[in-house]
């Protein structure tokens, strides 16, 4: 069942009822202020850290779900009633909540007034602007009363929802003509205030929630809306709001438009006040001077849309299938900019006060949004490295304001120093920008430690080197890609962070996913040594490759798949002999993606072994089978009910794996089918099983073993994001950046003729068509370049401003 649908000329999802199974957002903001915002009008806003700078509420296991927000209430008469439904739920003759690329436009018709609410965050500014139109289709003239509301943090959203001894007492605000500031603590250390404005002259204010709302009611019936208006309260502690009455007459066929916004203040220490106790309001005047009228609004808009059509024009395919292309044209990579710009710090499951920015999830997310922001992706790979340990292990959180190490979690995961090669490694090959290498990095963020990157990466490469087991692979430490198997925890204490109780590390705890990451990434760091003419070093490093190629299909190959791991015992974890958790996907897709046991048809068998035990029509599960106990030994893993999470449910930052690999082995059929599984716009039709947005992906789907098989969670802010696209756009359509030039390797099902794509690579634009006559899977037999016949399948980089053509023949 599906509750919308996509409109691709305008990139916006359409969604066509309240009643989504879930809230479905949408992010607002590219730059510093940033909104969430559902189908309803949901959501919260902050500047930079959803945490510390938080400017209005939100309760996430609230119920009924998704009460705070950015609501308007209409008063027709004793109907009271929201453009989005909620909260007050009266129901809509038309509903419909269009998500676009950074704005939505939210609309709803009651009785013949149809009210409109297109929210978004302009760039440049630190606001958010909501312009709300009102019409009357009737024949009649309609009085209303329309009263925007929105309830304010006091900034530090741990503390605004736990300290309330001192915070019920510490609420401010002050009143002008028509704008709400909220200064709670500005009086004291913060230089900074909220205000909520309105473009028009207001008929009434509330600023204290009891007041407008009710001590005893709620948002779905506000007792000044229901009753006989605004109150004119000003908040002093306890719950500080915006709240603002208008008063219209509406004449048949009239419209009106009011223009509101909620702008993030900071001034000077020495400017803070305009009088002993009045702030200074002079750069909040300005913002609401510059945000005025609909001119600027559209203009803002405007901007905003040419601004996103920039980035995805980097990639533009054009096929004979449509959820595809709308997939890879604007969906995929604008989920790839929102990790890029949130991490996984504030979606409808990150609380926004919990995680700092993870070293590994960073470094992958930076593969999905390389080719869209390659010198923001710079600055990236610069702070992440600033946070690697001088013996090459990791931090594995920063914090995103300090750009500092999170010392409370450290470091011990093993995989994490790997992921750095990778990030770099894909940055180069997207930038050709070698300079990047040279770059003085800090240690631990120690300036007196900084080396060049490429020592950064030396040293990444050597960590895992030198970290060995018994059996020659790399040692686990607290966790690898999996933060949930934690073979060296043993936590047996309730409430115990898995992930930092006990040591970080052991003696024999290996991973066989590591060694399979090192055979991968140890070969980019080899190429990158050669092509800086370190011959011996790139030499050296593929032999230490060749050397654990080969311990990974002896002692990390089970006889049909490869091995997970080897527990603190010495057990093999993943193996026939194990009665749950027999066979894990990791493995399998970082092997394979390696090339490991291409020749000798383990690289085969392993994939089989995927499809024959861990396929579901929903996607590929982690592991079977699940874990029904819990396993002291093994973690966290063994801690969810079977078939949620890491314990066989289907996570989807991982399928692609597959897909990749599936690719590597010239499979095209069967890597599409692997795709399209989790590939949000493929499932819509199943959005009442899904759940969550059928424009974007969730970080896990609940495995063939839960009872709510197919039901996905964690939308927004997962790794999906980023593999999914290098899945689609590398792997299947098969345009490769290397270090020498863009590479053209489809590898697609038999039944596709072909397709078009248009790609932005290194300042040049290569307009690309791919045929396929023979129906095949994989293989070029032939590409010509501006017209003439190319050797090879590697287009030699051309100058910034070029365009090249090129037609590639499969066969
Ligand atoms: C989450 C984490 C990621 C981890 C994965 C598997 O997505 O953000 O770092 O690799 O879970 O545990
Ligand atoms: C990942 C996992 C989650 C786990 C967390 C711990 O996000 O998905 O299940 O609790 O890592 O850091």
């Amino acid at each position: 069942m599906k509750y919308g649908f996509f409109d691709d000329a305008s990139r916006e999802y359409v969604i066509t009822t309240p009643r989504t199974p879930l809230p479905w957002i949408n992010y607002l903001g590219c730059e510093s202020f940033f909104t969430l915002l559902s189908n309803t009008g949901g959501g919260y806003s902050f500047y930079r850290d959803a945490r510390l700078r938080r400017l209005t509420r939100y309760r996430y296991n609230n119920c009924p779900l998704d009460q705070e927000g950015f609501r308007i209430y209409i008063k027709d008469g004793c109907n009271v009633w929201n453009p989005g439904w909620q909260p007050v739920q009266a129901e809509l003759d038309r509903y419909c909540c269009r998500h676009g690329l950074g704005y939505t436009v939210i609309e709803g018709e009651r009785d013949g007034i149809a009210a409109r609410q297109e929210f978004m965050v302009p760039r440049g500014d630190n606001c958010l602007l909501i312009r709300f139109t009102v019409s009357n289709g009737g024949d009649e003239t309609r009085p209303l009363s329309v009263f925007p509301y929105l309830e304010f943090c006091l900034w530090d959203a741990m503390d605004d929802s736990s300290n309330f001894q001192r915070n019920y007492s510490t609420g401010e605000v002050e009143v002008t003509a028509s704008a709400i500031y909220h200064k709670t603590e500005y009086r004291e250390r913060r230089d900074h205030y909220a205000v909520f404005w309105a473009n028009r002259p207001v008929d009434g204010f509330d600023t204290s929630r009891e007041a407008f709302i009710g001590t005893y009611s709620s948002p779905a019936h506000p007792e000044a809306v229901f009753g006989s208006g605004c109150t004119g309260s000003v908040a002093h502690g306890w719950q500080p709001i915006a709240a603002q009455q208008f008063d219209l007459v509406l004449q048949p066929g009239e419209s009106r438009s009011i223009l509101f916004g909620l702008g993030y203040i900071e001034n000077p220490e020495e400017e803070k006040w305009e009088s002993p106790g009045i702030i200074n309001k002079s750069r909040a005047e300005a913002l609401m001077a510059k945000y005025a009228d609909d001119t600027a609004f559209d203009a803002a808009l405007q901007d905003l849309r040419t601004y996103w059509e920039d980035l995805l024009s980097g990639f533009q395919v054009s096929s004979e299938l449509e959820s595809l292309d709308r997939m890879v044209n604007i969906w995929n990579q604008y989920q790839c900019m929102v990790t890029f710009n949130m991490s996984r710090s504030a979606s409808y499951f990150e609380s926004g006060i919990g995680r700092g920015m993870g070293f590994r999830d960073s470094c992958q997310d930076l593969l999905g949004f390389v080719h869209m922001i390659p010198e923001r992706a710079r600055e990236r790979i610069l702070d992440i490295a600033a946070t690697q340990f001088p013996d090459g292990s990791a931090y594995h959180q920063y914090q995103p304001l300090t750009k500092k190490g999170n010392a409370d979690i450290g470091s011990g995961f093993n995989d994490d120093p790997l992921w750095l090669i990778a990030g770099t490694d894909a940055y180069l090959r997207e930038t050709g920008d070698w300079s990047i290498l040279d770059e003085i990095v800090p240690f631990d963020n120690d300036p007196d430690l900084a080396r060049s990157l490429m020592e950064h990466l030396r040293r990444s490469f050597n960590y895992t080197r030198t970290h060995l087991g018994p059996n020659g692979l790399p040692l686990i430490g607290r966790a690898d890609w999996n933060d949930c198997l934690n073979l060296n925890c043993f936590s047996a204490h309730p409430g115990e962070s898995f992930q930092v109780s006990g040591p970080s590390d052991g003696p024999v705890a290996e991973s066989v996913f590591i060694a399979g990451m090192f055979v991968k990434y140890g070969r980019a760091w080899a190429d990158i040594c050669r092509h800086r003419e370190l011959e011996d070093e790139a030499a050296e490093a593929e032999e230490a490759i060749a050397g654990m190629e080969a311990i990974v299909l002896d002692a990390g190959w089970d006889g049909a798949w490869f091995r997970r791991a080897y527990d603190a015992f010495g057990h093999v974890v993943g193996g026939k002999e194990c009665e749950e958790g027999r066979i894990f996907l990791e493995p399998q897709g970082m092997c394979v993606m390696a090339g490991i046991g291409k020749e000798s048809g383990q690289a085969e068998q392993a994939l089989a072994s995927v499809q024959e035990y861990l396929d579901t029509p929903f996607g590929i599960v982690l592991h079977q089978p699940a874990y029904t106990r819990y396993h002291l030994e093994l973690g966290e893993i063994s801690s969810y009910p079977p078939g949620y999470k890491e314990n066989a449910g289907i996570f989807c930052h991982i399928n692609p794996w597959i897909v990749c690999a599936e690719a590597e082995l010239g499979h095209g059929d069967r890597a599409f089918e692997v795709y399209r599984k989790t590939a949000p716009a493929f499932i819509e039709d199943i959005s009442e099983i899904h759940r969550t947005e059928p424009y974007v992906y969730s970080q896990m789907i609940a495995g063939k073993d839960a009872v709510s098989f197919g039901e996905a969670k964690n939308s927004w802010l997962t790794g999906t994001a980023a593999w999914s696209f290098l899945g689609v756009s590398q792997a299947i359509l098969g345009v490769k950046p290397t270090l020498d030039g863009l590479q053209i390797d489809p590898c697609i099902p038999a039944s596709v003729s072909g397709f078009t794509l248009s790609r932005r690579y290194r300042g040049a634009r290569y307009e690309i068509t791919v045929e396929n006559p023979d129906g095949v899977q994989h293989g070029v037999k032939e590409m010509l370049v501006d017209g003439c016949p190319l050797a090879g399948n590697v287009i030699p980089v051309r100058d910034a401003g070029s365009t090249v053509q090129v037609r590639v023949i499969m066969g």
